[in-house]
């Protein structure tokens, strides 16, 4: 297939279009590069536009022909979404209605997007199932499920075919340290701890010990990027077969707390991890573990990757990327 991957230069379209090339398919990628970069945008030929670019996007549509679209480009983090909703509903929504009028122009059927678990917000009951009603508690979550709505009534109107696939918590690195995580500011649990192992920040903030939780840490289900990537493959792949419409969760099942992040990226840095207690930070959930046996008897997905030792050994590889 040829398949169009807006948001190609970032961290899971990076690994998704690599992943993509050595399956056999060709890549555009089509990113603004505000939060991506230009260096991870090196699987497929590049297009630089922006996704609210409807005369640019329809251009690069009609161009390529792709047999679908994997849609990554978004702003993707919650606080910010908290602090700037706008900027979510302009881009996440906005920039969907915008990829979906120029694919019904150009006759384009099959679309896979990022979803996430956001979408679910403060869930009762572990693990999450798709069947779980959305209910997000902030603008990030919200432009996520507003974009899935979308696709269920293009479908209904127009005949479009889609997933969602919700993401848990991506993490980890490509196996071979070809592209892996880099965002500005860093928010992220696992890089901030590499960040306080290196002394780039003087401490991890371990944000609340005081959840309803084993350990009293927040719990969350961390899903190595490179099994996401294989993901957005096997729905592509799917749809095309016919596959019925909907989200899919990617997840693995097994939730990890905070202090077990911690000791394992011990064991990864061989060291200890410099960090102290900090009040809870606003919006997190105490759990967050996904029921994700629906990609895995409908996609035929499995992850290979997930393990919490392959994750941190990955991005541990990824951070000291160049460093001797
Ligand atoms: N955490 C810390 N200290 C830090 C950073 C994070 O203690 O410096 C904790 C958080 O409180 C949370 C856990 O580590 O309990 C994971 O936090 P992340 O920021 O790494 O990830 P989130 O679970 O907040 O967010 C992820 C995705 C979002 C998605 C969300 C779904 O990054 O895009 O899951 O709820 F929306």
């Amino acid at each position: 297939m040829k398949i169009l991957v807006t948001g190609g230069a970032g961290y899971i379209g990076s690994h998704a279009c690599k992943h993509l090339l050595g399956h056999g398919h060709d890549v555009v990628v089509y990113d603004n590069l505000s939060t991506g970069f230009r260096d991870l945008a090196r699987w497929g030929e590049f297009e630089h536009g922006d996704i609210l670019d409807d005369a640019r996007l329809r251009g690069c549509m009609r161009r390529h022909r792709p047999d679908g679209v994997i849609h990554f480009a978004a702003l993707s983090q919650v606080g910010e979404s908290m602090r700037d909703p706008g900027a979510y509903y302009r881009n996440n929504v906005g920039g969907t209605i915008c990829l979906l009028d120029a694919m019904r122009a150009e006759g384009v059927k099959r679309i896979v997007i990022s979803g996430t678990a956001a979408v679910y917000g403060r869930p009762e009951h572990m693990p999450i199932t798709e069947d779980v009603p959305a209910a997000p508690i902030n603008p990030y979550g919200m432009s996520k499920l507003f974009m899935e709505q979308m696709l269920r009534d293009h479908a209904a109107a127009h005949g479009l075919h889609w997933v969602s696939l919700r993401y848990f918590n991506a993490a980890g690195a490509d196996p071979d340290g070809e592209t892996g995580e880099m965002h500005d500011p860093e928010t992220h649990l696992i890089p901030r701890i590499f960040m306080a192992v290196a002394g780039d920040i003087p401490a991890l903030e371990l944000f609340g010990g005081d959840y309803p939780t084993p350990d009293g840490t927040c719990i969350r289900d961390y899903i190595h990027v490179a099994d996401l990537a294989s993901a957005h493959r096997l729905a592509l792949e799917y749809l095309t077969e016919g596959g019925e419409s909907g989200p899919f969760n990617l997840g693995t099942g097994k939730g990890s707390s905070v202090r077990e992040v911690l000791d394992a990226a011990e064991r990864a840095c061989g060291r200890p991890v410099p960090f102290r207690m900090a009040p809870r930070r606003a919006g997190d959930p105490p759990e967050l573990v996904a029921e994700p046996s629906r990609a895995r008897s409908v996609l035929g997905w499995t992850p290979l990757h997930s393990g919490m030792d392959e994750i941190m050994r990955t991005a541990w590889a990824w951070f000291n990327r160049g460093k001797s």
